[in-house]
C-alpha cells in the first residue's frame, strides 16, 4: 500500500496482463456459512482474507465444521447429516456483522446450547428485528446485556412453520439474508414463508443471498420483493468447489484500463459476466463506450477496439459505485458522455458529483453538473494539464483518476492521499503498475551519488519512502559481487576479471526490506563489513565487472520511480534522471558517522584508522580508468556535513517538487 502523501503516477503508455482482484467479503462470509450447513466437503477458492471471515473461520471449528485453510483456498467439511454439539459453546464473534447475524439465526433454527458474544461495539449493534423473526418461528433466544442487542443466549426451538415469518426490511437486508440461509434448514417437510415489512433496502445483496442458495440447491422462490417461500424438501447441497467473486467494483477500474490502454489485453482473474455482483453490469456501460470484453467462468478479458471511446448517455441508478469510472473513461471519448440518475454521488465518501467535476477540470476538461447528472467532454491531445488531485478521502475518486495517467499528451498525474484505496482495494496501485507500462524515460530516477559514509543510503531511502519510489542500492550488487566471488574461491584482482563479470550477470541477490539475500541466503551483514566494502571497492574497478551489473541496475527503474544511490549513477547509469544530487561530507565526518555506527553494533573501532580507510576507498574509486566517481555535470551537491537527516531529506525533496510542478 503507498501511504505517501502523494502518488506521482509517470505517464502511462499501454497496459498487457492479468491482474487477481481481492475477494468481496459479502460473498466470502455467505460461501462459508453455507458450506458448513451441507453435507460433504466444499472447496471454497479465493477466500477473502479479512477480520470477518476469520470470526465466521473460528466458529465453524467449533461447531466441528472439518476446515482446512492453505492460502486463499478453504475446504469445509460441512454439519449437514452429522450430530450438531450437544455440549455448550461460546462464541466470539468480534465485530464482524456478516457473520454474526446469519450465525445466529442457523444456531437458533438448528438449537443447542450456545453464546454469542462480541466486542463491545458488536454489543451496541441492533439484532432485535431478527430476534423477533427467529422467535415468531419458535426459537429459543434470549438477550444477555439489553434486550435488542448481543450478547445471545440460544436454546432448544420448538419450531412452529405453518404460518409466514414476518421480518423488517428498511433496517438491514442482513436480517432477511440471515434468515433465508437459517430457513432451509428447518424446510425439510413443509415450505416456509417469510414475509417482508417495510420497504427492503440493499435488494443487490438480497440477490447475491439468493444466487448462492440456489448453488447450494435451494430454490428461493421469489414474489416481488415482499414474500420469499423456501420449498418443502429444501436441503442442503454442496457445489464442491466454488470460487468467491472478486469485488464487482474493483474490477471497473481494470475493465476502463483496458478499454484504455494500448497493450495484449486485461484479463482480470476472480469475477466473470456471470457475477452475482450488480456493479458487475458496469461491463455492458464500458462495452458501450468501445470495450471489448470476453468472459469465461471467473475471468474477464478486456481489449481495446473503438478509439477514440465513444461517448453516451447513461442511466446509472443500476451501477451508481462503478458508474464513476465512465466519467475518467470519457476524457478519452469521441464526444460529450452524459451520466444520469446519480444523486446517490451526492451523500457518499465525498459529493462525487462536484468531486469528478472539479477534478476533472483541473485535468482540463469541459464538465457540466446538475443535482442528480453530470456531463464530461472529450480531453483533445494539446490540452491536458498536469493536475494534483484531491481525493476527499474517497477511494473511488482515486483510482478513478488514477487512469487519467494514460493522457495523449502524456503528462503525468498526481494522486493525493493513495492510501484513501484502502477502504477497498489496498493495493490498488501495485496491481495498476504490475500491468501498465510506459517508456523508460517517462519513469523518473532520482539519482544520489557520494562517496562511502556520505549518509547517501540513508538518505535516498527516506526520499523513496517519501515519494513511494523503488530504491536501488548499487554499492550493495558491488558488495555481493565481491562476496560471492569469494565464496567461489576466485580472487578479486584483474585475473579474475571475466570470471567475476560471469557471477556479476547472473547474480542471484534479491532485496527484502533492509536484507540482501545471496542465493536466498541473508548475507546482509557480511557485506556491510569495513572488510565488504572495501572487497567491493576492488571488484568495482574491473570494466567488465561495471558492465555486466548495468542491466541489473536499470531493471530497478520500474513504475512509479526509482531512487539510486551509488557513484556513477547520475553519471553512467541513469544519465539523463531529471535530478541528480552530488551528496559530500568531510573525510573526518563520515569517519565520525561510520565510527558512531560501529560502536552502536558493539564492534570496536578506531576513527583515525577508519578515516585512512575510507580515504583510501574515495581514491580508488575516483582514480579508476571506468566510470570514476565524480559528479555529473548537471548534478546539484549537497554537502551535508552540519545537516540532519530531516534537513537533507526535506532539501532533496523540495529540488524534486521544483522540477515536478503540479497544478494544484
Ligand atoms: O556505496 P558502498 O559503500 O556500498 O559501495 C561499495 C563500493 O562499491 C564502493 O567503494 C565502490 C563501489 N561502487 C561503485 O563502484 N559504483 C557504484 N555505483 C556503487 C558502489
Amino acid at each position: 500500500m503507498f501511504s505517501t502523501a502523494f502518488l506521482d503516477l509517470p505517464a502511462l503508455q499501454g497496459a498487457s496482463g492479468t491482474v487477481t482482484l481481492p475477494g468481496s467479503k459479502s460473498i466470502s462470509n455467505r460461501v462459508l456459512l453455507l458450506s458448513a450447513l451441507c453435507q460433504g466437503t466444499t472447496v471454497v477458492h479465493d477466500l477473502l482474507d479479512s477480520d470477518d471471515t476469520r470470526v465466521m473461520l473460528a466458529a465453524l471449528r467449533q461447531l466441528g465444521c472439518g476446515v482446512e485453510v492453505a492460502g486463499t483456498t478453504v475446504t469445509i467439511t460441512g454439519l449437514g447429516g452429522r450430530a450438531w454439539p450437544s455440549e455448550a459453546i461460546e462464541f466470539f464473534m468480534g465485530n464482524a456483522g456478516t457473520a454474526m447475524r446469519p450465525l445466529t439465526a442457523a444456531l437458533a433454527v438448528q438449537g443447542g446450547d450456545f453464546t454469542l458474544k462480541g466486542v463491545p461495539r458488536m454489543h451496541e449493534r441492533p439484532i432485535g428485528d431478527l430476534v423477533d423473526a427467529l422467535r415468531e418461528l419458535g426459537c429459543a433466544i434470549d438477550y444477555l446485556g439489553n434486550a435488542g442487542y448481543p450478547p445471545l443466549r440460544i436454546g432448544q426451538p420448538q419450531l412452529q412453520v405453518d404460518k409466514p415469518i414476518p421480518v423488517r426490511g428498511d433496517v438491514s437486508s442482513q436480517f432477511l439474508t440471515a434468515l433465508l440461509m437459517a430457513l432451509p434448514l428447518a424446510a425439510t417437510d413443509r415450505a416456509i414463508t417469510i414475509e417482508v415489512i417495510g420497504e427492503l433496502i440493499s435488494k443487490p445483496y438480497i440477490e447475491i443471498t439468493l444466487n448462492l442458495l440456489a448453488r447450494y440447491g435451494i430454490a428461493v422462490e421469489r414474489h416481488g420483493w415482499e414474500r420469499f417461500v423456501i420449498p418443502a424438501g429444501s436441503r442442503y447441497q454442496s457445489p464442491g468447489s466454488i470460487h468467491v467473486e472478486a469485488d464487482a467494483s474493483s474490477a471497473s477500474y481494470f475493465i476502463a484500463l483496458g478499454a484504455i490502454a494500448q497493450g495484449d489485453g486485461i484479463r482480470i482473474q476472480g469475477v466473470g459476466a456471470d457475477s452475482i455482483q450488480g456493479d458487475i453490469r458496469f461491463m455492458d456501460a464500458a462495452a458501450q463506450m468501445g470495450a471489448k470484453i470476453t468472459s469465461g467462468p471467473n475471468w474477464l478479458e478486456i481489449n481495446r477496439e473503438a478509439w477514440p471511446l465513444k461517448g453516451i448517455t447513461l442511466d446509472c441508478n443500476h451501477i451508481p459505485d462503478a458508474a464513476m469510472t465512465l466519467g475518467v473513461m470519457a476524457l478519452y471519448a469521441d464526444g460529450p458522455t452524459t451520466l444520469r440518475n446519480i444523486a446517490s454521488w451526492r451523500v457518499k465518501e465525498t459529493d462525487r458529483i462536484a468531486a469528478m467535476a472539479t477534478e476533472s477540470r483541473k485535468l482540463g476538461a469541459t464538465v457540466e453538473e446538475g443535482p442528480d447528472w453530470i456531463t464530461i467532454h472529450p480531453l483533445p491531445a494539446g490540452q491536458w494539464q498536469r493536475a494534483s488531485i484531491h481525493t476527499y478521502d474517497d477511494h473511488r475518486v482515486a483510482m478513478c483518476f488514477s487512469l487519467a495517467a494514460f493522457n495523449a499528451d502524456q503528462v503525468p498525474v498526481r494522486i493525493e492521499d493513495p492510501k484513501c484505496v484502502a477502504k477497498t482495494f489496498p493495493d490498488y496501485f501495485e496491481a495498476l503498475f504490475s500491468v501498465a507500462h510506459t517508456a523508460a524515460e517517462n519513469i523518473p530516477v532520482i539519482c544520489i551519488d557520494g562517496p562511502t559514509a556520505s549518509g547517501k543510503g540513508t538518505l535516498a531511502s527516506r526520499v523513496a519512502a517519501q515519494l513511494g519510489y523503488h530504491y536501488l542500492d548499487s554499492g550493495a550488487l558491488y558488495r555481493v559481487t565481491a562476496h560471492a566471488t569469494l565464496q567461489v574461491g576466485l580472487s578479486l584482482e584483474a585475473a579474475d576479471e571475466a570470471q567475476i563479470a560471469q557471477l556479476a550477470r547472473h547474480l542471484p541477490v534479491r532485496f527484502e526490506g533492509e536484507q540482501v539475500l545471496l542465493n536466498n541466503v541473508d548475507v546482509t551483514d557480511a557485506i556491510r563489513s569495513e572488510q565488504g566494502g572495501m572487497n567491493a571497492s576492488k571488484v568495482s574497478v574491473l570494466p567488465a565487472v561495471r558492465e555486466a551489473l548495468v542491466d541489473l541496475q536499470h531493471s530497478f527503474q520500474r513504475l512509479p520511480g526509482l531512487l539510486a544511490d551509488g557513484r556513477d549513477m547520475g553519471t553512467v547509469i541513469f544519465p539523463n534522471a531529471p535530478l541528480k544530487v552530488f551528496l559530500t561530507a568531510s573525510a573526518a565526518q563520515r569517519a565520525e558517522r561510520r565510527h558512531k555506527q560501529l560502536i552502536s553494533k558493539g564492534f570496536s573501532a578506531n576513527i583515525d584508522s577508519l578515516r585512512a580507510d575510507l580515504e583510501a576507498r574515495d581514491a580508488r574509486d575516483m582514480s579508476r580508468s571506468v566510470a570514476p566517481f565524480q559528479p555529473a555535470q548537471d548534478a546539484l551537491q549537497l554537502d551535508n556535513s552540519s545537516l540532519s537527516i530531516e534537513a537533507s531529506v526535506d532539501q532533496v525533496l523540495s529540488w524534486w517538487q521544483g522540477r515536478q510542478v503540479f497544478g494544484a
